[in-house]
């Protein structure tokens, strides 16, 4: 039997989608809802990891996913996924999407998503094989993975000592610091 932790090419953990955009995937604007997109990244991410790792992976987070134009109905969406960095028993896949026009014959790159995936013997988490980098890019997009490992952690401690904090202050400087946040936000009179 093959070594189930062989080191493997990013080339190799390559898997593409191609999937047709219906009106049932529409919001009320008409246009593809962003949870139908967020639901098929978590499908290819699963697909890269557990055929990477040979074994069942789950979802254990999501990065920041920022839709910055509309996916229409009737677009053809492409993902295509790949293993971007490896932990021990974690794996990042990066997701990059992209949205074609058939009729107008356009197609536009909607966003790249990054899902960090943990794989599974026996309901606990087991080793990955090792991620072999071979061209410059993908070396690149590694160390991409490690930093932005690294600074998830960073940012999650520090943003729970701020929230910490927030619960120890008396009420009358929580009123206060939420009035001025509201008055910074509040929209110009067009007159
Ligand atoms: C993900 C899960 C298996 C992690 O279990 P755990 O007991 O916390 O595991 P550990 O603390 O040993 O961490 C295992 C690895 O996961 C990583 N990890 C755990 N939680 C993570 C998170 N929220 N985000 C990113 N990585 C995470 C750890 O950094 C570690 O990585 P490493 O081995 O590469 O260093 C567990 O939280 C789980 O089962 N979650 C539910 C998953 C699921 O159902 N997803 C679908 C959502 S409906």
């Amino acid at each position: 039997m093959s070594d189930p932790l062989a080191p493997v090419r990013v080339a190799d953990t390559r898997v593409e989608t191609i999937h047709v955009m219906t009106p049932n995937d529409a919001n009320f604007l008409g246009k593809v809802f962003g949870g139908h997109i967020l639901s098929l990244i978590d499908l290819v991410a699963y697909a890269v990891s557990s055929k990477f790792a040979g074994v069942l992976c789950v979802t254990a987070s999501f990065d920041r996913v920022d839709f910055h134009s509309p996916i229409e109905v009737g677009n053809l969406v492409k993902m295509v996924g790949h293993v971007s960095y490896v932990g021990r028993t974690s794996l990042e896949v990066s997701v990059d999407i992209s949205a074609e026009d058939v009729i107008a014959k356009t197609v536009h790159q909607t966003n790249t998503a990054r899902v960090t995936m943990v794989a599974l013997r026996d309901g606990k988490p087991t080793p990955v094989p090792r991620l072999i980098c071979e061209t410059r890019d993908e070396h690149i997009q590694f160390l991409e993975g490690q930093l932005r490992r690294e600074f998830r952690g960073r940012a999650q401690g520090d943003l729970q000592r701020m929230m910490e904090r927030l619960r120890s202050l008396p009420d009358s400087e929580l009123h206060s610091m939420v009035r001025t946040e509201l008055e910074s936000h509040r929209p110009r009179s067009s007159s």
